[in-house]
């Protein structure tokens, strides 16, 4: 029998594209069950051409659920996985929740797959802005170890889900007409502007909580608790599809032509870097597609000792940096029936 699937924040930016992805990819289902909050109960959505009435989401959803892809903020998620889990679903979780709990799987599939089977009933969709770049990285991590890396993000309004897409959207048509716009979603204004991440700052420390997470998310997917990040976290007024300027510092020499190599060969990513015609990756092409595209792979300059590169990355956050490899995980789980 083809497993149940439940999508906890079916009417968000990400729930949407579970819906698109699994359709896509040919996810078999047996039912799905469109689960949000009171606000979108009763109405429905499109799922292989079928309406499906959305339920709001209590402590009964889950009963007779096999696979609960959960995309509904993190507190959703810490109350109601877990009882999930209790109904005997297994869980992927696309919020922070979870991501660091000693118990719970952080998993792209590309990198660590083989984690899957250590699931207690959790396993943890990481963070966007990690995805984007570790993607890219593993590979040349596994050929010759990346001892320090050093990322700044340039992130869309996607990752903060449909209202800030639209406060995005209203914000710059007010400012095209001349009227003022007060921010409802975002703490700033967004059109025409850019600002640090909209997560909590840390007094101490100055980073903001997406930064902290690239950081630990990077040490936990990697395996690998030395590896140094610095990270720094901006959000622009782009619609869909992160970009990231990544440099980082090998143990050993490397050359941009071997990076080259790798990232050819590399599973989910697609080589854009066509200096002649200045085409490198930007988020309207990175938009709506599953790799992560890397371009303007050069040398880095100020490390002359050889062992350092510089890139330039883009990725669809809802999709690689959500939805997708959510999914990606949810084919690998047992309860799925393979096509
Ligand atoms: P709803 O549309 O009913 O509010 P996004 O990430 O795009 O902001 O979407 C958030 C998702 O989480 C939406 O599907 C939203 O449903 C859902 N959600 C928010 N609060 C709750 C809640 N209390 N219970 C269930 N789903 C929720």
């Amino acid at each position: 029998n083809d497993p149940v699937v439940a999508i906890v924040g079916v009417t968000g930016a990400v729930g949407a594209e579970f819906i698109a992805t699994m359709d896509k990819r040919g996810f078999r289902v047996g039912k799905l069950k469109a689960l949000a909050s009171a606000r979108s109960a009763g109405k429905t959505v499109s799922f292989r051409g079928q309406p499906v009435v959305i339920e709001e989401l209590g402590e009964h959803s889950f009963d007779g659920v096999d696979i609960a892809l959960f995309s509904a903020g993190g507190g959703i998620s810490k109350k109601y996985a877990p009882i999930a889990v209790k109904a005997g679903a297994v869980v992927v979780d696309n919020s922070s929740a979870f991501r660091m709990d000693p118990n719970v799987p952080l998993v792209i599939p590309e990198i660590n797959a083989n984690r899957i089977r250590d699931h207690k009933g959790i396993i943890a969709n990481p963070n966007c802005a990690a995805i984007t770049a570790l993607v890219p990285l593993w590979p040349i991590h596994q050929k010759n170890r990346i001892k320090r890396v050093i990322i700044s993000t340039y992130q869309a309004a996607s990752g903060a889900g449909a209202a800030a897409m639209e406060e995005l959207v209203e914000s710059t048509r007010a400012n095209l007409n001349g009227q003022v716009f007060t921010p409802k979603v975002m703490p700033h204004p967004y059109a025409f502007n850019l600002f640090n991440h909209n997560t909590t700052v840390d007094p101490e420390t100055g980073y903001n909580d997406e930064e902290t997470k690239v950081i630990k998310e990077t040490r936990k997917i990697f395996e690998d608790e030395k590896i140094a990040v610095g990270v720094t976290c901006v959000r622009v007024p782009v619609l869909r599809a992160h970009c990231e300027a990544i440099t980082f510092e090998c143990e050993k020499p490397i050359t941009e032509d071997q990076v080259r190599a790798i990232m050819a060969q590399a599973p989910g990513v697609k080589v854009v870097d066509d200096r002649a015609k200045n085409y490198f990756p930007m988020p309207i092409d990175a938009s709506g597609q599953d790799d992560v595209l890397v371009g303007r792979i050069r040398k880095d300059l100020s490390d002359p000792s050889g062992h350092s590169i510089s890139m330039f990355v883009a990725a669809d956050q809802l999709l690689k940096g959500a939805a997708l490899n959510a999914v990606q995980i949810a084919e690998l789980l047992p309860q799925r029936v393979m096509a």
